[in-house]
C-alpha cells in the first residue's frame, strides 16, 4: 500500500506541477498567476475539491503521446466564497497554452452539470489560447458541448466569467453567454480574430490591447462588465459580485445584516439644481438612498448616460437602473437600453427587486440613432421592464418625458410603487419644445416673439412640468420628500417581500433582439 499511495502523491505533485516550473515563472513574469493559485485566491481557504486532476488528453498526433501533463491545462472542481458552494475552472496556460482539447472540455462540462443539478454558480477564469491545435475538430466540438450547457444554464444559475489572458476564436462566445464578464487590464484580450487576421482581411493595423483589451470593451463594446486592475482585484471584484446575487433562479439574495438607523436623508434635498437644464450626478442619488458603500456598479464605462449596478437596501440585495444627467442628459440612445435591458433581465432571473431612478429627456434624435436601430433596441429595454416580476420601484427625480416615461418603468408597464420627487415633470416633452409647438401661430403673430414663446412656455410648465397632474391620475403613487426617500423606498421594498406574478402560459416571448 505505502508504494501505491507514494505512486499516488506523485502523480498529484505532477498535476500541480501544471506545465512545469519554467513556464510557472514565465505566467508570473507576465503579470499573471497560475491557475491554482487563482482558485486558491477565489475560494474559502481549505475549502477546494478538485475532479478530475489526473485526466490527460487522448491525442496521438504530432508527437501529443509523449507530451501528457496530467490535468491537461484546466483545473476543475469546487468549493465556497464565504460559506457558499461554487463550482470553478480555471485554465492553466502553462499546458499547451491552456488550450482547449476534447477532454479539457469533459473537465469543464462535468462541473457546469454538476452546478446545475445542485444549483450553484459556475465561475470560469479563461487564460487560453484557443482551440487545441493538434486536435481540430474534437476540440470545436468541445467548445460546442460548453455553449450548449452555458445557454441551459441561464437564467438558473448564475454564471461569470473571469478574463484573465488570451480569450479568441469561437471561445469568445462561451464567456459571451454568461451573465458577467470581468477582465484584467492588460493582460487579458477578447477577439473573433487577432490583428493578423484583421489585417489581411480589412487591412487595418491594431493591437491585441486595442482590438480587445480591457479598456476597448469596458467602454466602446460593452463586452465587460467589469475591468480589475489586475488577478487579485479581479478576484476580489468576482467574490464582491456573487455577494449579491442568489445561488439559483429558484432563491432571493441573502440578506445581509443591517441595523436600520439613518433613514431619512437631508443630503438628498441640496442634490436637483434649480435650473431643469443643469446637470447632476445621479450617483450622489444613488449614495444617498442605499446601505453605506454598497454600491457595485455594472458597465461603468461604457453608455454612461444610465447606470446599472447592485447596491443594498437595509441588507437587502436590490439591483439599481439609473438615468445619469450627467451624460448626455441622461437620454436614452441604443446603447443604454441594451445596457438597461440586459441588466433589468438578469435582475429579474434572479429575483433580484428593481429599482428605477428616473430624469430622462427622451429618446436621442438623428440619423445616426434612427439607421443604428433605436427603435428595436429601445424597446428591449421597454420588453425587459415590461415582462420582469421581482418587486419594481420608480422614484421620479426629475424629467420624465415622452416614450421614455412609459419606458422606466411606468406603472402602466407593471412598475408596483412610483414616487415622485416635488421637482418631478412629467409631460409629453419639454416645456420649450412643446410651447414652439402648440403656439406656433400665436407665437408666430406676437410682435415679441420671444416674449410670447417664455410666457407659453411658463404656462405648460406651470400645468405639465410637476409631478401632480399624473399624481391626481394615480400614475404616481405620492409625491415624497426627498429626504425620505430612503425610509419609502424600505418600506415599499419590504411590502413587495412576497410579490407573486403568473405570466400566460408560453415556450418563450419574443424580445426584440
Ligand atoms: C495548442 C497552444 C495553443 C493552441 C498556444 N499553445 N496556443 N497549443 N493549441 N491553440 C501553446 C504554445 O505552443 C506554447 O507551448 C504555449 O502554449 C504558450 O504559447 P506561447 O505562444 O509561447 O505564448 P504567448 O507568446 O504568450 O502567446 C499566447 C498566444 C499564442 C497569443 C495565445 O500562443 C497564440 O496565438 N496561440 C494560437 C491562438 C490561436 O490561433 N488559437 C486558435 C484560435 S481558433 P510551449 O510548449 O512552448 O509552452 C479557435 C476556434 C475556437 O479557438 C472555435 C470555437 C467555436
Amino acid at each position: 500500500m505505502e508504494s501505491k499511495i507514494k505512486d499516488l502523491n506523485e502523480k498529484l505533485a505532477q498535476a500541480y506541477l501544471g506545465g512545469g516550473v519554467e513556464r510557472i515563472n514565465k505566467q508570473h513574469k507576465n503579470k499573471k498567476l497560475t491557475a491554482r493559485e487563482r482558485i486558491v485566491f477565489l475560494l474559502d481557504e481549505g475549502s477546494f475539491e478538485e475532479i478530475g486532476a489526473l485526466v490527460t488528453h487522448r491525442t496521438k498526433e504530432f508527437g501529443m503521446e509523449d507530451q501528457q501533463y496530467y490535468g491537461d491545462g484546466v483545473v476543475t472542481g469546487y468549493g465556497t466564497i464565504e460559506g457558499r458552494l461554487v463550482y470553478v475552472f480555471a485554465q492553466d496556460f502553462t499546458v499547451f497554452g491552456g488550450s482547449l482539447s476534447e477532454t479539457h472540455a469533459e473537465k469543464i462540462c462535468k462541473v457546469m452539470d454538476l452546478a446545475l443539478k445542485v444549483g450553484a454558480p459556475i465561475i470560469g477564469l479563461n487564460d487560453s489560447g484557443g482551440a487545441r491545435i493538434q486536435e481540430g475538430v474534437r476540440s470545436l466540438g468541445g467548445y460546442a458541448d460548453i455553449f450548449y450547457r452555458n445557454v441551459q444554464a441561464s437564467g438558473v444559475i448564475p454564471q461569470i466569467s473571469a478574463i484573465m489572458g488570451p480569450c479568441a476564436g469561437g471561445a469568445v462566445y462561451s464567456p459571451a453567454m454568461t451573465d458577467f464578464t470581468i477582465m484584467v487590464e492588460d493582460t487579458s484580450y477578447m477577439f473573433v480574430t487577432g490583428p493578423n487576421v484583421v489585417k489581411t482581411v480589412t487591412n487595418e493595423t491594431v493591437t491585441s490591447e486595442e482590438l480587445g483589451g480591457a479598456s476597448t470593451h469596458a467602454t466602446k463594446s460593452g463586452v465587460a462588465h467589469v475591468t480589475s486592475a489586475n488577478d487579485i482585484e479581479c478576484l476580489e471584484d468576482l467574490k464582491r459580485l456573487l455577494s449579491y446575487l442568489p445561488q439559483n433562479n429558484q432563491e432571493k439574495p441573502r440578506n445581509h445584516p443591517f441595523e436600520l438607523k439613518d433613514e431619512v436623508r437631508d443630503v438628498l434635498s441640496d442634490i436637483i439644481p434649480d435650473s431643469a437644464n443643469k446637470p447632476y450626478d445621479m450617483h450622489e442619488v444613488i449614495k444617498g438612498i442605499i446601505d453605506t458603500d454598497s454600491f457595485y456598479e455594472i458597465h461603468k464605462e461604457y453608455a454612461e448616460n444610465i447606470i446599472v449596478g447592485f447596491a443594498r437596501l437595509g441588507g437587502r440585495s436590490i439591483g439599481i437602473v439609473a438615468n445619469q444627467p450627467m451624460f448626455l442628459a441622461g437620454v436614452l440612445d441604443v446603447n443604454s437600453s441594451k445596457k438597461g435591458a440586459r441588466f433589468v433581465r438578469f435582475c429579474d432571473a434572479f429575483n433580484i427587486p428593481l429599482l428605477v431612478l428616473e430624469d430622462v429627456p427622451g429618446f436621442l434624435p438623428g440619423t445616426d440613432q434612427e439607421w443604428r436601430g433605436i427603435i428595436v433596441h429601445g424597446a428591449k429595454l421597454l420588453y425587459a421592464f415590461s415582462e420582469a416580476t421581482v418587486p419594481r420601484v420608480t422614484v421620479i427625480t426629475r424629467k420624465a418625458y415622452g416614450g421614455a416615461y412609459d419606458v422606466m418603468n411606468s406603472k402602466h408597464i407593471g412598475a408596483d410603487m412610483n414616487f415622485a420627487w416635488p421637482s418631478a415633470e412629467i409631460a409629453v416633452m419639454g416645456a420649450k419644445g412643446a410651447a414652439e409647438i402648440i403656439f406656433k401661430k400665436e407665437i408666430n403673430a406676437a410682435e415679441d416673439k420671444v416674449a410670447k414663446w417664455k410666457e407659453k412656455e411658463a404656462e405648460y410648465a406651470e400645468l405639465f412640468a410637476n409631478p401632480y397632474s399624473a399624481a391626481e391620475r394615480g400614475f404616481i403613487d405620492e409625491v415624497i420628500l426627498p429626504k425620505e426617500t430612503r425610509r419609502k423606498l424600505l418600506k415599499a421594498f419590504s411590502m413587495l417581500e412576497d410579490k407573486e406574478v403568473n405570466r400566460p402560459n408560453r415556450k418563450h416571448g419574443n424580445i426584440p433582439l
